[in-house]
């Protein structure tokens, strides 16, 4: 969703502040603006569309070493000009780019259209412009950092914010209520982001805003408040960012860069937390939880979308291995039921992000509540990754593409490790643990293995890609493969889709099949597999024609499919490692022949910063 960036320092502020701005593209936006105080005068470029807009309307870009960037993902009021950020007074004393969700915001512009002021946009930020400029006009405040923490006073909601005035030219003041904002240190510049992301190549000193905090930024350096006006001392962390890891690296779309990334990613997820001897897992994120995993007689995993199936597989893992009953959640629905906290549940929030707006809202309900929240997330120094009790990084590195590929094996490993853990602590023999060890340690080849089958799948994409509609089936651990299966398609395609348990399939959606629909069917050699050929000859009685996901030497399912993309040797709960694989290529290959616009598709935003 929304992005920011800003700068202060020597050199010209623009180039640097659109360079972070177009890094930040992958969260999706649909208009962008600067703003840069140069003489005295604060200076504002706006455009409704893509950054090469706003370029192409600066050809110069506006000078000064000091600006403030943003790219707006639409919340309140439409895709216009006028509700770019940054926002102005009508004094045009100060500038404000703000993500996030101001609650009461109609209720303050009512107040301050009552005492004459007249507002320009339709958004919620221009009234945080309008509270700020009057602190400062009307001598409430001596400086800007101390009108912005009283016009943070009046606000409810989130906001992540930079502001510029033309009183005090050297300076920007940050804000975080809720929204990330992250600072990066330099000699002589400081960099501000909503995302560390931003700042790869400017330096990897950073310093993460916490909740509430307030920063008064200059080019050597900053000071930082909380909302009562007390001093926070800060801690420069170092954050080790590749410049290449964020480059296409001579592949046409992150998506597939990513996809081909995952065995990697994999073995990044697993490094150092394997132990054969004992056959467990050794997470040092979770050491926290020590002896109360023998006590936990409920585990809760929660997250949204592609997070929330690898939450499925997790739920099963824990089930199956670990023997606790296990939910895997919708972190928004959960909350919503007014949530049954107990104190032998474990709750495991996952995000890629860690700054999906639901998954945040859900955890704090129940640490509120007096429930312990585990995080499972890529991005560190992330909300979620905060605010948990203890957790476990994925270590994938950037996932830039909006469809999140290499996170889910990622995420499914960690989960696989913290199964591993507690079935070792309670229930499973040492020699299980050490066959699942040895599953684990092989899974980036097989994984591998997987990818070889590219162009036959991207022939498969090429055949079905004009279908009306596709069915995905799984069973067990297969089931939430299947649904990650049909989002893939669905998000980046935009062919309707549906990701079925074999059960499920019966109850109605079976009326979808025509014949030669396209059916992708996971039919790992596991407990399922059974069950799962009885549903193939059924959508085969009907005409469809199935894409499968099998065992090579699995004859019966040879002969009810049109297709198989054979899997490697495996362990049984490494499966949704490698039958994933076949799923997210064949997405990528049929959006690529549909024409989509791969790594942004449609009305889609890479991080969802509001419930
Ligand atoms: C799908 C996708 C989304 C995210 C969801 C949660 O490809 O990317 O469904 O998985 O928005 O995001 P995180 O994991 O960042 O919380």
């Amino acid at each position: 969703m929304c992005g920011i960036m800003g700068y202060i320092g020597k050199r010209e502020a623009w180039p640097i502040v659109m360079t972070g701005l177009k890094r930040l593209e992958y969260r999706g936006y649909d208009s962008a603006g600067v703003g840069t105080i140069y003489k005295n005068r604060l200076r504002v470029a706006k455009q409704v569309g893509h950054l090469s807009a706003l370029d192409r309307s600066y050809p110069e870009g506006l000078p000064g070493n000091v600006a403030i960037g943003h790219t707006r993902w639409a919340t309140h009021g439409g895709i216009t000009q006028e509700n770019c950020h940054p926002h102005v007074d009508p004094g045009r004393l100060v500038a404000v780019v703000h993500n996030g969700i101001i609650d009461n915001a109609e209720e303050i512009k009512e107040a301050l259209q009552k005492e004459g002021a007249s507002f320009r946009s339709e958004t919620d930020t221009e009234v945080l412009a309008h509270l700020i400029a009057r602190e400062l006009e009307e001598g409430r405040a001596s400086s800007l950092v101390e009108a912005v923490r009283a016009a943070l006073l009046r606000i409810h909601g989130t906001a992540g914010i930079l502001v510029l005035s033309r009183l005090e030219p050297e300076v920007i003041v940050a804000a975080r209520i809720g929204s990330p904002v992250v600072l990066g240190i330099s000699d002589e510049e400081t960099f501000i982001a909503s995302d560390p992301s931003a700042l790869v190549g400017h330096t990897t000193r950073i310093v993460f805003l916490d909740d509430s905090e307030v920063a008064e930024i200059t080019a050597r350096g900053f000071r930082t408040i909380d909302l009562q006006n007390r001093l926070r001392e800060k801690r420069v962390e170092q954050i080790e960012f590749a410049p290449d890891e964020i480059a296409l690296q001579g592949y046409r779309h992150y998506m597939l860069k990513e996809i081909a990334e995952q065995p990697a990613a994999i073995d990044r997820t697993l490094r150092g937390r394997t132990d054969m001897t004992s056959g467990t897992a050794r997470l040092g994120g979770l050491k926290e939880l020590g002896r109360r995993i023998f006590d936990f007689g409920r585990i809760t995993l929660f997250g949204c979308g592609t997070s929330l199936h690898a939450a499925g597989v997790g739920q099963f893992l824990m089930e199956r291995y670990a023997r606790i009953p296990a939910g895997a959640e919708d972190a928004a629905e959960l909350r919503s039921r007014n949530p049954i906290v107990s104190q032998d549940n474990l709750y495991v929030a996952i995000s890629q992000s860690g700054e999906t707006a639901d998954v945040l809202s859900t955890l704090r309900e129940i640490k509120m509540r007096g429930g312990m929240v585990a995080g499972i997330t890529n991005m560190v120094g992330s909300s979620i990754a905060r605010e948990t009790d203890c957790g476990v990084y994925i270590h994938a590195g950037p996932e830039i593409s909006v469809a999140s590929t290499k996170a889910f094996t990622s995420q499914v490993t960690a989960l696989s490790l913290m199964a591993l853990l507690f079935a070792r602590m309670r229930d499973l023999p040492a020699h299980e643990g050490r066959e699942w060890v040895g599953g684990l340690n092989d899974a980036s080849n097989e994984v591998h293995a997987m990818l070889v089958h590219r162009d036959r799948i991207k022939a498969l994409a090429e055949e079905y890609c004009r279908s009306q509609y596709v069915m995905f089936v799984g069973r067990g651990i297969s089931y939430p493969v299947a649904r990650e299966g049909a989002l893939k398609l669905k998000e980046i395609a935009y062919i309707p889709c549906d990701g079925l348990s074999g059960a499920d399939m019966k109850h109605g959606p079976l009326s979808l099949i025509e014949q030669d629909s396209p059916v992708w069917a996971i039919v790992p050699p596991d407990e399922t597999r059974e069950r799962m050929v009885g549903n193939l000859q059924e959508l085969k009685a009907r005409g469809a024609a199935i894409l499968a996901v099998a065992a090579p030497e699995d004859e019966e399912v040879a002969r009810l499919a049109q297709f198989v993309i054979p899997l490697p040797p495996h362990h049984p709960a490494c499966s949704p490692l490698l039958t994933v694989v076949p799923l997210q290529l064949f997405a990528y290959y049929a959006a690529v022949a549909l024409g989509r616009n791969i790594d942004k598709p449609r009305n889609l935003a890479k991080s969802v910063t509001v419930e």
